[in-house]
């Protein structure tokens, strides 16, 4: 759906004509929003309920393909449509649904986005945006060419304390930045090898939806659905795709980032079915405004937390948070960002130092910080909701989540490649080692 372009009236969702667009206005109470969820539950069912805490959302439709989760989501919206095949609902009710939420496992994310961004959907999608590079640079396209709404589910992008590292970075609180360590304690899914052997499928799963694209492959109890895939190299991107995506979508704002040009990976060999359970990650990228005229990127996951060095010292022996990053300063400045919902602390000379936030929120921007996960969540929904309904802007367009997240999935691709650097050439969107080029696009199965 384009933007501004699917303006209804309560009335519409009833089943009335579809006002002109000359007679809609932002200031219109009645302006509604018709959306559709495709998976519902776990992260789904919060985005769910996110999206329908906004007065403006009508949700029209749900898709799951575990009858299960569908039956409770119906339960809480018992006027929607059910849907277990997400091509069924665009053939059958395309016409009454203006947005599309997608929150099932990764792989399925552009599979999904795209047919829904054909259909001239809004799209609210979850993160990372896609499975592999190619899809990402194709959702950025459509969206682009059809300038369609879009914004992918970093909700944290919109917390204050996010936004506020942004200000002070772009403020130049510690000077121009030449690094930045980011890590998750995270070690969460399987990731040996592939098991021997096949479970009989549960009744309330349809497999073969499940998979999708993906290759045919027998299945398994507890190894895929629900929740257990993200380590797994068909379907998830790893906890650098899963949390990485969160922890250095502020760095890569603020900074402004565009795709690297180096990536090396330290890991365990690859086993060809789960990704390495522990990585070092470093990348390195063209100076930008905000950075030292070159610029690295450090990325550890793992129970084991980063390596300690004098850059992740704290004042006061205090301990690292278990997620976060730190930005490095070219004069030795540093502004820890802890993940989430605490302050940035400003370290100089081994001391935390106070800074005054008005003076890099001159107009009070930021609003107040929130301390409560479920008031401050919603923003980024909201802020998708009135993006449709042309009364605000979308921070995570596909325009900067597709750069992001290409970003984050060549770091997964090195991981393949254990402890060598490659090299990417950000014009042709190719590594130089040709090698690697053939894991920025997958086979697509027809199912
Ligand atoms: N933004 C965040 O903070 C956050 C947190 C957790 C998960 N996530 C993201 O949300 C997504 C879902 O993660 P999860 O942990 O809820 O996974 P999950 O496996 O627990 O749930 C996925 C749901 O999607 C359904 N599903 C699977 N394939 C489908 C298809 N083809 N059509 C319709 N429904 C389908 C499943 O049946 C299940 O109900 C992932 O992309 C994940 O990265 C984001």
């Amino acid at each position: 759906m384009k933007k501004r372009d699917f303006i209804k009236t309560a009335s519409l969702a009833l089943g009335a004509t579809v006002l002109p667009l000359s007679t809609w206005s932002c200031e219109n109470p009645e302006s509604i929003l018709r959306t559709a969820h495709i998976g519902v539950s776990n992260m789904g069912l919060e985005d769910l309920k996110a999206i329908s805490s906004h007065a403006n959302v009508v949700v029209t439709a749900l898709c799951d393909v575990d009858s299960n989760a569908l039956k409770a989501a119906n339960e809480m919206f018992p006027k929607a449509q059910i849907f277990k095949d997400y091509r069924a609902m665009f053939d059958q009710i395309s016409d009454q649904i203006d947005a599309v939420i997608v929150s099932t496992p990764d792989h399925t994310h552009a599979p999904a986005s795209l047919l829904a961004m054909e259909k001239n959907k809004a799209v609210y999608c979850q993160k990372p945006l896609t499975h592999f590079v190619s899809e990402s640079r194709e959702m950025r396209k459509v969206a682009n060419e059809k300038n369609l709404v879009t914004q992918m589910g970093i909700q944290v992008h919109s917390f204050y304390d996010y936004k506020l590292a942004t200000s002070l970075i772009q403020g130049g609180i510690i000077g121009k930045v030449s690094k930045v360590i980011a890590w998750s304690n995270k070690n969460w899914g399987y990731d040996g090898p592939a098991p021997e052997g096949t479970d009989p499928v549960p009744e309330n799963l349809d497999w073969n939806l499940w998979l999708g694209t993906s290759k045919e492959r027998p299945y398994k109890d507890e190894y895929y659905h629900p929740g257990n895939w993200r380590k797994l190299m068909d379907y998830g991107c790893a906890t650098l795709g899963d949390m990485g995506v969160h922890i250095f979508d502020t760095p890569y704002n603020a900074l402004e980032l565009d795709v690297p040009n180096t990536i090396t990976n330290e890991c365990r060999p690859f086993n060809g079915y789960g990704y390495p359970e522990r990585n070092i990650v470093r990348y390195t990228f063209d100076g930008t405004a905000h950075t030292t005229d070159s610029f690295e990127w450090l990325w550890y996951d793992g129970v084991d937390g980063p390596n300690i060095t004098d850059e992740l010292v704290l004042p006061e022996g205090e301990k690292l948070p278990g997620q976060g990053a730190m930005f490095i300063g070219e004069d030795g400045k540093r502004l820890l960002l802890p993940h989430f919902m605490e302050l940035p602390k400003l370290i100089e000379e081994e001391s935390y130092k106070t800074y005054d936030i008005a003076s890099y929120d001159p107009e009070n921007t930021l609003g107040e910080p929130i301390r409560d996960y479920a008031s401050e969540s919603p923003k980024h929904y909201h802020e998708f909701v009135d993006t449709c309904l042309g009364k605000s802007t979308c921070s995570a367009p596909f325009e900067y989540a597709s750069r992001l997240t290409e970003t984050i999935l060549l770091g997964v691709i090195a991981g393949r490649f254990p402890n060598k650097t490659l090299n990417y050439n950000k014009e042709t969107s190719e590594f130089i080692e040709e090698e690697a080029n053939e894991f920025l696009k997958g086979d697509q199965r027809v199912f």
